[in-house]
């Protein structure tokens, strides 16, 4: 009998401490979320808001959901660090530091609610299109909030600078594609694909655009 007991109240004392590890686990992690929170808050609201929902014209949101499970890590690590030439994105790698960018994105990735795809997402083929046929879409559709040189916010329109040379370096086809494919939840970057599309493009028109994109140069006096 008292073998029995001493093997239940071991038993019971793993599972304790099983049960204790996992806890300590769950608030580390949120401890990291909250620091990352922070950072946020401290350096980043005045563009992207305190949720980081993002403002058209000023900057973009960091928390839907097609964004956080297409952007890797390296995107935003680099992103982050590095800034976007010619717009308000600065880089902050020198001020905030490795720790710090990671914390962030620790933070913005609390608010996925699916599992990050973008390493199927940067493995997908490379855009073969044709760019002149992608250039009439993209001046079409695209240029009304992007700008005619993909120059974003400089054109006065709500997109980003998807023209710009720190996108288009970091921004894999894949991620483009998924992008225009699915659009953005709670921005104006809709879904070009389907009937309930703003323009319902097929496969090979959409890789016509990418390909047109990857010609695009801002020009450095506008
Ligand atoms: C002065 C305004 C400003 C501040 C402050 C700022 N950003 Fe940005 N951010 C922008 C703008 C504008 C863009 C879009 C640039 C473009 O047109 O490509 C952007 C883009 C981004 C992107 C790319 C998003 C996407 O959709 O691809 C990330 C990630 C990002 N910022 C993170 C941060 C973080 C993290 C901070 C704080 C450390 C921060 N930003 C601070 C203005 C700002
Ligand atoms: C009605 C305005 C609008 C139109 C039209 C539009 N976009 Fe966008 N696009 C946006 C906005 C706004 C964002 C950034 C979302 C945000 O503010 O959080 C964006 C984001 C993007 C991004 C991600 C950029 C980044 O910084 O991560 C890509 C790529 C993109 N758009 C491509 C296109 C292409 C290609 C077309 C044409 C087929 C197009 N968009 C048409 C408004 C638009």
């Amino acid at each position: 009998m008292l073998k029995i007991r001493a093997v239940v109240s071991c038993a019971l004392t793993i599972c304790l401490a099983v049960v204790g590890a996992q806890s300590a686990v769950a608030a580390s992690q949120q401890s990291a979320v909250e620091q990352g929170k922070k950072v946020y808050q401290r350096n980043c609201v005045a563009c992207h808001q305190k949720d980081a929902v993002g403002k058209p014209g000023v900057a973009p949101s960091l928390i839907n959901q097609q964004f956080l499970s297409t952007a890797s890590d390296q995107f935003l690590v680099a992103t982050i660090a590095k800034g976007r030439a010619g717009t308000a994105m600065t880089a902050w790698g020198e001020q905030l530091g490795a720790k710090k960018i990671k914390a962030i994105i620790t933070f913005l990735s609390s608010h996925t609610q699916t599992p990050n795809r973008s390493a199927k997402v940067n493995a997908e083929p490379e855009s073969m299109g044709n760019a002149k046929l992608g250039k009439v879409w993209f001046q079409s559709i695209c240029a009304n909030c992007h700008g005619i040189f993909g120059q974003g916010y400089a054109a006065d329109g709500s997109g980003t600078a998807i023209g710009g040379v720190d996108f288009l370096r970091l921004a894999s086809d894949g991620f483009i594609r998924e992008t225009i494919k699915h659009g953005r939840d709670n921005t104006r970057m809709r879904s070009f694909s389907g009937p309930a599309a703003l323009a319902n493009l097929n496969d090979s028109e959409i890789d016509d655009i990418i390909s047109y994109m990857r010609t695009l140069r801002i020009p450095e006096d506008i």
